[in-house]
């Protein structure tokens, strides 16, 4: 990775928020900046959704609100986050050009009354958006209070995946780019099948809602477009910016548990630096362990490199089935946690509750109780910690371990027809994820192909997709002494979504030392018996080792008798295969062995705790972090040693970390 053309410069890690002035008047305004002020806010994002305030009619725009706002802001030290206000359509514009809006796979049209209501192919949009964007970069762009771009917002949310006539022609324009003849496309398809192949360019379209499944190929290569697509708008906007401003550029992304649309490797060096919201899914089993996972992830797209938690909330959203509240103290424990987990930013959506619109049930860090209320009370202690642990801004997070993560095997993985409908890609890291976690070992997330060369252990879950070249650098890698666990459907298909014939995991086969000869997934309820006494579910396979050792087979089910799990010595190195999904302490006891044996231990030893913990270190030039964060009840103990942030404590060899407490120890001498 290369440094940023433009660093994002902060003292100490930013405190902030979204917020919407437009939502309210002036007098409340004051109140706001005075509050932001007793909370320790230092970075504001403003004009998120601020088109038709700033544009109310076609070319006349009006900025004497926003240049109130940011006067105000810059005149009480509070630095802003400034959005190029794009991210929703006014509605002169849908009316003028209702071809700007969104079409569905089934050829209906979005309207607009909500939000994001744009093609991101639509020429005509783009050329509004960039209008607006020219307009506010030419008034703001050397205002003192700009510290950073916030181009639209959450690109891709809803529309990344558009359908329309004129999706269509970008699509295919993208096509022939990649393929530059017919026959290409035709064989990378594998278009012979069903009577598909194509003759003219023209006839190719979106995968539209069909009659029957659709070819996977054509599915896995929109996807890929439509990733690009959606990054070439914010290229678009970041291109206008640049020449008119030497502030930072950076998007929110989403890594969250269920955004799939937009490959962040692929975009993740287009930013100035990685900016991401997070929000908690009460619909997973393991919601803390998806944090976690999720801030790695967002270090994993610096390549290791400081990063924003741009949104995530105090409390409830408006949009899961069940909108949950914080516990007392998770405010502090999800921010630090992602803090502990690289990031030198926590803001929030939103700063002050909206009371209409369609997230008036969202959190906020001024509730709608006002300041005599538990959340804002935990949001004025959040900003006085953050202002104490400014210190460790721009360390970097340590880890022996990474697990390998792609979001093209994620679309490959749940194509239409698959061996079972069950199984899903993000489940399957999760699962992995979730073991790591609870082992307490701090892991890197990379991408398929990433240099290996710095861990001990290397975690591949379910990488349905794997491309020749990227399989090698793993089996190198393994072969030079590595040792990597590899979790069954890896290896089936290659970039085209094309099978791996021979024997399943293709080109990891000679490293797994296992060939696997059929798929046999298991029903819903339905739990297997493996030879060494733990139980698996969902999946199964018929397979042989060749050169493996077979530590585990399964006893019952439909692949009674195949092996399990795995170890083939391959080179200096090992490669473990798994071929089923572990029940969760299956599942951890395998990959804790695993590690101690690779060298893999966790940041320190922390004794006790009824819950998940937290260890991880940050390291600087001078000094080391370790942040010990207790989601349980009871005192854990951490073996650490120095100076403690939060309590300003000096502890030796022992540190109590209470039930529900974060601490952020600085180690003394940098072992
Ligand atoms: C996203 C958006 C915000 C808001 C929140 C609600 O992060 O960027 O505008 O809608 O979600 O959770
Ligand atoms: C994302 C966004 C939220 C909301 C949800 C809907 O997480 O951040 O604003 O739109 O998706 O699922």
């Amino acid at each position: 990775m290369t440094a940023p053309a433009r660093p994002f410069e902060h003292h100490g890690i930013a405190f902030g928020c979204d917020y919407n002035p437009e939502q309210w008047t002036p007098d409340v305004w004051d109140e706001d900046i005075r509050l932001m002020g007793e909370a320790g806010v230092d970075l504001v994002a403003i004009n998120i959704f601020g088109w038709s305030h700033i544009e109310p009619r076609e070319g006349q725009y009006d900025f004497r609100a926003l240049d109130d706002i940011l006067g105000r802001l810059h005149a009480a030290g509070i630095r802003v986050n400034l959005g190029t206000g794009t991210a929703s359509p006014p509605a002169w514009l849908t009316r003028k050009h209702p071809e700007i809006l969104p079409m569905a796979e089934d050829g209906t049209r979005r309207y607009p009354g909500g939000r994001q209501a744009w093609c991101p192919s639509s020429p005509v949009f783009r050329a509004a958006a960039l209008r607006l964007v020219d307009a506010v970069a030419r008034r703001y762009g050397d205002h003192p209070a700009v510290a950073l771009w916030h181009v639209s917002n959450e690109l891709g949310c809803h529309n990344a995946l558009c359908y329309c006539e004129e999706s269509a022609t970008a699509f295919r324009r993208w096509l022939a780019a990649k393929y530059e003849t017919l026959d290409a496309l035709n064989t990378a398809w594998g278009t012979a099948f069903w009577s598909q192949t194509y003759g003219d360019w023209d006839e190719i379209l979106p995968p539209r809602a069909t009659i029957s499944t659709r070819n996977p190929g054509q599915s896995l290569d929109f996807h890929r477009f439509s990733s690009d697509e959606v990054l070439s708008h914010y290229r678009a906007e970041a291109d206008v910016l640049r020449p008119l401003s030497a502030a930072p550029i950076t998007t929110n992304f989403m890594v969250t548990a269920h955004i799939e649309n937009l490959d962040y490797w692929s975009w993740a060096g287009e930013t100035d630096i990685i900016a991401n919201d997070h929000y908690l899914d009460h619909r997973l089993a393991e919601p803390t362990a998806e944090l976690a996972f999720a801030a790695d992830l967002s270090r994993g797209l610096g390549g290791g490199a400081p990063w924003i938690l741009m949104e995530h909330s105090t409390g409830a959203v408006n949009w899961q089935p069940l909108n949950r509240p914080k516990a007392p103290g998770e405010i502090i424990r999800n921010s630090l946690t992602h803090v502990a987990r690289g990031a030198d930013g926590v803001c929030f959506f939103q700063w002050r509750a909206s009371v209409q619109g369609s997230e008036k049930f969202h959190s906020a860090m001024l509730p709608h109780a006002g300041t005599d209320s538990a959340v804002w009370r935990e949001v004025v202690e959040l900003g006085e910690i953050v202002d104490r642990i400014g210190e460790l801004a721009g360390t970097r997070v340590e880890a022996q371990a990474a697990l390998v993560f792609s979001w093209e095997s994620w679309w490959a993985t749940e194509t239409e027809s698959r061996p079972s409908q069950m199984l899903g890609y993000l489940d399957q890291i999760h699962a992995a994820y979730a073991a790591l976690h609870t082992l307490g070992l701090t892991v890197d997330i990379v991408a398929p192909g990433a240099d290996l060369s710095s861990y001990e252990l290397v975690v591949v879950p379910g990488l349905h997709l794997i491309r020749a070249e990227d399989a090698a650098v793993l089996t190198d890698w393994i072969a030079a002494g590595g040792t990597a666990v590899v979790t069954f459907y890896t290896g089936t298909v290659d970039q085209d979504d094309r099978v791996w014939t021979g024997g399943y995991t293709g080109p990891l086969r000679d490293a797994l030392g296992i060939r696997v000869e059929e798929f046999a997934p298991v029903a819903a309820g339905e739990s297997l018996r493996l030879s060494d006494g733990s139980r698996s579910a969902m999946w199964s396979e018929r397979s042989r080792v060749t050169t493996a050792e077979v530590e585990a087979s399964f006893v019952d089910g439909p692949s009674a008798g195949s092996p399990a799990i795995t170890r083939n010595a391959w080179g200096a190195g090992s490669a473990w295969y798994v071929a089923t999904l572990l029940e969760p302490e299956a599942f951890r006891g395998l990959l804790g062995r695993v590690a101690a044996e690779a060298g893999v231990r966790p940041a320190a030893v922390v004794r006790g705790g009824d819950g998940a913990l937290e260890v991880v270190r940050r390291r600087g030039s001078d000094a080391s972090y370790l942040f010990v964060v207790n989601h349980g009840d009871t005192v854990a103990v951490a073996e650490a040693s120095g100076f403690e942030l939060i309590t300003g404590a000096t502890g030796a060899g022992d540190i109590e970390v209470p039930g529900g407490a974060v601490r952020i120890i600085r180690e003394e001498a940098a072992t």
